[in-house]
């Protein structure tokens, strides 16, 4: 399959990432089918999309005309044989199971035709593993995005022990048609990228909470107002050079050894789970959320997001 002959997109499985990958695939100007299991959940997956695209237009991301002709572009259905027609490239996004994954890759090899690419956006499933049940893995890679995915610029290719270096490139050349940020994961690790760095840190934050160091207020904002307000615009490995590399490597001689080196989740994290304290959809996580409060943090949420991008590419540009 060469990149320029992609010209549809099934999307199996049109849950929080499928509608949203969904939709930025139709926003790049190519056709997008989503398949799910029942009529709800695809009634559902509009709805999303209707949402985001409200965000997209207020903010002036895209015109009304814009956002018409990208939900013109998609259609849905409940049958995975009509999914799979004429389409060149399949987007993954069902629960995170292993053996459903691989029951689906399965059938999608079957169903779909000999040259289309296959990704998963599994989490952290391996995609060795969920390949292993097709004939031609070479054609199945990972395709990783950040929720909400219309929003998050990054995205994470990730090969397979036989996926093959064209189908690796053609998903790296798609991301960027669809106006992300892709960047290549050349060996499947645990938890790919992002979140080895996400887990890295919140070990490290849960340890300071739990030994009386910061409270949560407090950490958050050593990360918003100080560590997170440089990556943005340097990353953790550029702010070791500007900052000196003999400074950091000092400071690891003895940091490293101090900090936390657990192997499962601390006691504290365990509890709040335990008791149902999920965070904002429970009311309850680390902070309390007021239910009339909910939908007004989620919209700033997004916003941030937004503005944030924004203000990147302006200053990119200048
Ligand atoms: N939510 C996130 O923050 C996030 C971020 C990155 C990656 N992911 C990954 O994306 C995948 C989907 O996550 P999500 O959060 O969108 O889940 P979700 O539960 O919101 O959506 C999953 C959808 O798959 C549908 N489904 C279930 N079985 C199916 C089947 N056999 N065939 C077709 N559709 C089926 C469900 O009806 C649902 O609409 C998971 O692998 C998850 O790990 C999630």
């Amino acid at each position: 399959m060469k990149f320029d002959e992609i010209k549809k997109a099934a999307i199996i499985g049109a849950g929080t990432m499928g509608s949203g990958m969904g939709l930025c695939f139709a926003q790049a100007g190519y056709d997008v089918i989503l398949y799910d299991i029942s009529n709800e959940d695809l009634e559902r997956a509009l709805r999303r999309i209707d949402n985001s695209q409200e965000v997209l237009i207020r903010e002036g991301i895209i015109e009304p005309s814009q956002a018409e002709h990208a939900k013109d572009r998609i259609s849905v259905t409940t049958d995975l044989d009509k999914a799979l027609e004429d389409t060149q490239f399949v987007l993954e996004a069902v629960p995170e199971i292993l053996d459903l994954k691989k029951q689906l890759f399965k059938d999608l090899e079957t169903l779909s035709g000999s040259e289309t690419i296959l990704a998963s956006n599994t989490s952290g499933l391996s995609i060795t593993e969920i390949a292993s049940v097709c004939d031609k893995p070479e054609r199945i890679a990972g395709f990783h995005w950040v929720n909400p995915p219309e929003l998050i610029p990054l995205v994470e290719v990730i090969r397979g022990e036989k996926t093959s270096d064209e189908t690796i490139d053609l998903i790296y050349d798609l991301s960027l048609t669809l106006g992300k940020m892709p960047v290549r994961i050349n060996k499947e690790a645990p938890g790919i990228g992002l979140n080895r760095l996400q887990f890295a840190v919140l070990r490290e934050a849960f340890h300071m909470i739990a030994e009386g160091i910061v409270s949560a207020e407090d950490l958050d904002r050593i990360m918003k107002y100080g560590l997170g307000f440089r990556y943005p615009w340097i990353g953790p490995i550029e702010t070791a050079d500007l900052g000196g590399l003999d400074v950091f490597y000092n400071i690891s001689s003895y940091l490293f050894n101090e900090l936390s080196d657990a192997k499962k989740p601390p006691e504290s994290f365990k509890n709040l789970v335990e008791q149902g304290h999920l965070g904002i959809k429970t009311g309850r996580g680390f902070y309390e959320y007021a239910p009339e409060a909910r939908d007004e943090i989620l919209r700033k949420r997004d916003l941030y997001f937004i503005r944030q991008w924004k203000l990147i590419n302006e200053v990119k540009k200048a």
